[in-house]
């Protein structure tokens, strides 16, 4: 059907982005409606090639509590990784259903590794004080989005957005009317009505230069709630992983350290001994990259390529055999990206941009501010990770979350939600800020060179460790970018898979969150987690045990506090 001359189809539910939440949600929604409500699942790439598929070392449950592990220590780590800032309710929530998610995934044919006695092998990972990874070798989350892909292939009342760019959120009065988007394959500008939107579109990751991310992840979900008035919360806590390979940032999973692998400096010594002697290599992730960073700038790395300076990752000594049945696909990329063979010698390592610890407001349940509207995976801040994330709490907050959330949609459209008119004034704002204000401008800037620019500005201005000079350097330079952007050219004026215009919406996103994390970053006057200043050396409880709320204005974010939500630990400092 068409309004004003736009192709509107209308569904029950949105699905926007088929990673781990994405699918985990389609299949609750199909599996409890009994496949009667029908949904979009919308996906700038295919469905089947989501980010999630690079998810390498696992996901964390407690599934062998006849052995020692429980929730109570679960959630413990969660909260004491994530410098206190997680929300310990959702904590406790995650936790509880983390196994049950676990068995779901083992009966819908997920082909986990196994113990000799058949249970799921678990390994460690950073910041847990159990081995509770539940592990498909070095490849558990292509395994996982597999297994939800065929599991969601035995119901038929869902139709496939494959890439589509969504540009907008449309909504009315505080509700959710539909979103905006482009059908690249056609150029077709289209508009999708449903009574409910789960928003499950990944991180942001692409606005680091050295990053693990896929280069399709550039926050598209976090811009447009932003812009339809979403908060993003907790946005200055972005996780550093601690070996990202040199030169191109692909993960070396922290399951490499936790097969027994070593991170060394330059005079072969392991660097954590000296900081963090009792978790050593298996410490969090903010404390392992911290350490190295430290060891770099004080002269004890190896000097790299464009200023990435390195330290190794050691795995010479597990044997063949072991990094052969364990970790192939670190031993393949190695090989195949930098004609290295892990067996043999060690790999060159540093701190790379990994995760987003903040994004979307959102509840205990998912659900945001707006109604009929939930987000789930790492789109979302449930404040479950706080200012660091554990590793394997990633894909476990996507499945689980993708659950809740499916549960949550299900009730409210079961239970009489409208379908609302879709605001034409909001669907006329979007095609003219594509087709007039960025396809037909003539402009005389590069986008690519500002893409580059600003991913360059991030690398060097909200690393791992920062300061307020070098911080405001940085959103000075993002605000020559928005304005510099203002202007731009965009060379391909067809309509068929016009990625041209595609990358200048994807950069215009990314401008916006760079915008918020460097002033919340520069606003927040502590180190914690993820926010690491070497002008505010330690944590501030008193001033700053609260999650940071960004909202939009014209005239850029306006920020605002909450207090986090502690149900059973008060802060302690934090030792490993
Ligand atoms: O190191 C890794 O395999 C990453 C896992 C995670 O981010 O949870």
């Amino acid at each position: 059907m068409k309004t004003n001359g736009v192709e509107t189809v209308t569904h029950d539910v949105l699905i926007f982005g088929t990673g781990l939440a994405g699918l985990r949600a389609a299949v609750q929604i199909a599996m409890q409606s009994k496949d009667t409500i029908n949904m979009a699942l919308v996906s700038k790439v295919q469905i089947q090639r989501p980010h999630s598929v690079c998810a390498e070392g696992g996901s964390a449950a407690v599934m062998r509590e006849e052995e020692g592990d429980s929730l109570d220590l679960h959630a413990w780590d969660t909260v004491k990784g994530s410098d206190f800032l997680a929300d310990q309710d959702v904590v406790y929530k995650f936790v509880e259903r983390a196994p049950k998610e676990m068995m779901l995934l083992d009966h819908w044919g997920m082909p986990w590794s196994r113990f000799p006695n058949g249970r799921i092998m678990q390994r460690a990972f950073g910041g847990h004080t159990f081995n509770r990874c539940c592990m498909g070798q070095d490849k558990t989350g292509f395994f996982e989005v597999q297994t939800l892909h065929d599991q969601l292939m035995r119901y038929r009342n869902f139709n496939r957005y494959d890439e589509f760019f969504a540009t907008s959120i449309l909504h009315k009065d505080g509700a959710f009317a539909g979103i905006a988007g482009i059908d690249m394959a056609s150029g077709k500008y289209m508009v999708l009505r449903a009574k409910a939107m789960l928003i499950a579109s990944g991180g942001l990751g692409t606005l680091y230069g050295f990053t693990t991310y896929s280069t399709t992840v550039s926050g598209d979900g976090h811009a447009l709630a932003y812009r339809a008035g979403l908060n993003m919360e907790d946005l200055e806590f972005l996780q550093f992983h601690p070996t990202g390979l040199i030169p191109n940032g692909i993960l070396m999973t922290e399951a490499c350290r936790a097969e027994g692998g070593y991170v060394k400096n330059n005079t072969g010594t392991r660097i954590m001994e000296k900081y963090a002697p009792k978790m050593m290599e298996l410490a969090p992730r903010d404390i392992v990259s911290r350490s190295e960073m430290t060891e770099i700038k004080e002269g004890r790395g190896f000097a790299g390529p464009d200023g990435l300076d390195y330290i190794h990752l050691d795995l010479t000594h597990l044997g063949a055999d072991k990094i052969n049945k364990a970790l192939p696909l670190i031993r393949e990329v190695c090989i195949k990206f930098i004609g290295l063979d892990p067996i043999l010698e060690p790999i060159p390592i540093r701190p790379v941009a990994h995760y987003s610890m903040g994004g979307v407001e959102a509840d205990i349940n998912g659900a945001t501010a707006m109604r009929g509207v939930w987000a789930a995976g790492e789109v979302a801040a449930h404040s479950l990770h706080g200012a660091n994330r554990l590793g394997s709490n990633s894909t476990t907050e996507c499945i689980v979350y993708g659950g809740i959330t499916g549960e949550e949609i299900v009730k409210y459209v079961q239970s009489g939600s409208p379908l609302l008119d879709v605001p034409q004034e909001l669907v006329k704002k979007d095609q003219k800020r594509i087709y007039e204000d960025l396809l037909q401008k003539k402009g005389k800037e590069n986008l690519y060179d500002i893409k580059k620019e600003l991913r360059a500005a991030m690398d060097q201005h909200a690393s791992v460790y920062r300061t307020g000079p070098e911080m405001s350097a940085g959103l000075k330079k993002i605000k020559e970018l928005q304005a510099r952007f203002k202007d731009i050219y965009i060379t391909d004026k067809g309509s068929v898979y016009n990625t041209n215009l595609m990358n200048a919406m994807e950069v215009e996103n990314l401008l916006d969150l760079a915008e918020i994390l460097l002033t919340g970053a520069l606003t927040r006057e502590e180190s914690r987690g993820g926010h690491a200043r070497y002008d505010f050396p330690n944590r501030d409880d008193e001033k700053w045990l609260k999650h940071t709320l960004a909202t939009y204005t014209e005239q850029g974010p306006k920020f605002s506090y909450k207090p986090v939500t502690i149900t059973k630990w008060k802060p302690v400092e934090r030792k490993y």
